[in-house]
């Protein structure tokens, strides 16, 4: 038989669209430190990093790269390597400070000036409204488990699109809520750092709703114009062999790590085999009321895409697999599951072409990605983080020569390109990230920026990669 026509022309690999966004990515916990100024309180993370134990060598976000302060002198560099787009965070503590009720206005006025800032350089911004920093009150409450946080989600939805919504075209309602979902409530290892199967579970389904409720906030809310997105961290599932049974065991993955989020935003609610595989854990009829699927389902404009390694796994494989090496997942160490339901599955790091995080560099899975999620949702894709961390040394000369980084950013940046010489539709690829900057349980250790910062002086210097990546976007891609 011959292969069809592809539908959209294909394009050299290295080619990227015009009007392509160029970006990195950062977030409000991870940047801006000012942790207690203008009205600002606790988040979920201020809580976790400031308990011992929980972050290493007892670093925090109190200060963190003093983006709050800096920010002029950040988006001066960011202009100085041609970025065409900047992707933010907006600290949920900082505008509405409780969780509840009015506005902050000094906290808004922040972001305004961030903005203006941005669009005064042509930079354009793309907003996330929540990138993990619930407020500390809003935990006491119950946090993520209880259904309330997700109309407060709502709610401060509403007062960041009232104040911004005149000036920032693209906003993204949840990142990764994989990792809010089941490393903060069911491993333990980000904040808050409970560990209850089912109260992971219950917080996935009220991440799910917040971003369905902020979706129709933010409708009647922003300029019909404006763009709303979401960020999804979707695991490109491997099976280890093509047995059947590490297919069941690649299914389960899929099903908690994925099709927890995109059944219902995208294909009418939760699927039948998640919730076969959970339904000791809880009791997804009380969980969901009627309702919830639609609301969760409402449109959205495109679909952002996280990807850093994929995901091998396989069956269990009884006594030879140790519990350790089961749990050799990527995201961090704990005695609890971040895999509810699946807690048995064996996962598969490969080792030999690893960043310092340890994390595979294999960019066939973000290809792979981009291309399932083309064919699946129909949607147009953002690539709203990709990066590495290595061990970066600084030389003599006060530079940072990082080729590891400028390889790993290059294989991704083809793999983008194929996805789109095969007929995916993305829209931009933001880099993870600007600068260094709090890696959360692992603190200040790990360092991901294209630029260098000295954490004793908050001296900032473009490494080799930021160099190399201002070249890729002067030439419009790779070629
Ligand atoms: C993602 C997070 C981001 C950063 C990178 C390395 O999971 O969204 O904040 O920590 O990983």
């Amino acid at each position: 038989m011959r292969p069809s026509p592809p539908t959209t022309p294909r394009r050299p690999p290295g080619a990227f669209p015009p009007g392509f966004a160029w970006g990195a990515a950062t977030a409000a916990y991870q940047i801006e430190g000012a942790a207690a100024e203008d009205g600002r309180t606790p988040s979920i993370w201020d809580t976790f990093s400031h308990t011992p134990g929980k972050v290493l060598n007892g670093d925090h976000g109190d200060v963190a790269v003093d983006h709050y302060h800096r920010f002029r002198e950040d988006v001066r560099m960011m202009a100085d390597l041609g970025l065409t787009s900047y992707r933010f965070s907006i600290s949920w503590p900082r505008i509405q400070p409780t969780g509840r009720g009015p506005a902050v206005e000094r906290g808004l006025d922040f972001y305004r000036a961030l903005v203006d800032t941005l669009l005064e350089h042509d930079i354009s911004p793309v907003a996330t409204l929540y990138h993990w920093d619930l407020p500390q009150d809003l935990e006491e409450a119950g946090g993520w488990p209880v259904r309330e946080t997700a109309y407060r989600f709502a709610d401060y939805a509403a007062l960041a699109a009232r104040a911004l919504g005149d000036r920032v075209p693209v906003w993204t309602t949840l990142n990764e809520p994989w990792c809010s979902a089941f490393l903060g409530y069911g491993s333990g290892v980000h904040a808050p750092g409970r560990t209850s199967a089912a109260d992971s579970l219950k917080a996935a389904h009220h991440l799910n709703l917040g971003h369905g409720l902020a979706v129709g906030t933010l409708r009647e809310v922003l300029p019909a114009s404006a763009k709303i997105a979401v960020s999804l961290n979707l695991h490109l599932v491997r099976p280890l062999t093509d047995t059947d049974q590490d297919r069941e065991a690649a299914r389960r993955i899929e099903a908690v790590g994925n099709r927890i989020w995109t059944g219902p935003m995208f294909k009418g609610g939760y699927p039948a085999d998640l919730k076969a595989d959970t339904a000791g854990i809880v009791d997804w009829d009380e969980l969901v009321r009627p309702g919830d699927e639609a609301e969760i389902g409402r449109p959205i404009d495109l679909l952002g895409l996280n990807y850093y390694n994929p995901t091998v796994v396989s069956a269990p494989r009884g006594d030879t697999e140790t519990a350790e090496a089961a749990r050799n997942d990527g995201h961090g160490d704990s005695e609890f599951s971040c895999w509810p339901g699946s807690e048995d599955v064996v996962f598969h790091l490969a080792n030999d072409d690893v960043t310092a995080m340890g994390w595979p560099i294999d960019a066939t899975g973000l290809s792979d990605s981009l291309i399932g999620m083309h064919r699946d949702f129909g949607l147009p894709l953002m690539v709203t983080e990709n990066g590495a961390a290595f061990e970066d040394v600084v030389g003599p000369d006060g530079q940072v020569d990082d080729p590891e980084r400028i390889r790993y950013v290059k294989l991704h940046l083809e793999a983008v390109a194929e996805a789109i010489a095969a007929g995916a539709d993305v829209r931009g690829y933001y880099l993870w990230s600007l600068m260094d900057n709090f890696e959360w349980a692992y603190g200040y250790g790990k360092r991901f920026g294209i630029v260098h910062v000295d954490y004793e002086t908050q001296q900032r210097t473009p490494k080799a990669s930021a160099r190399w990546y201002a070249e890729v976007i002067r030439r419009g891609g790779l070629a």
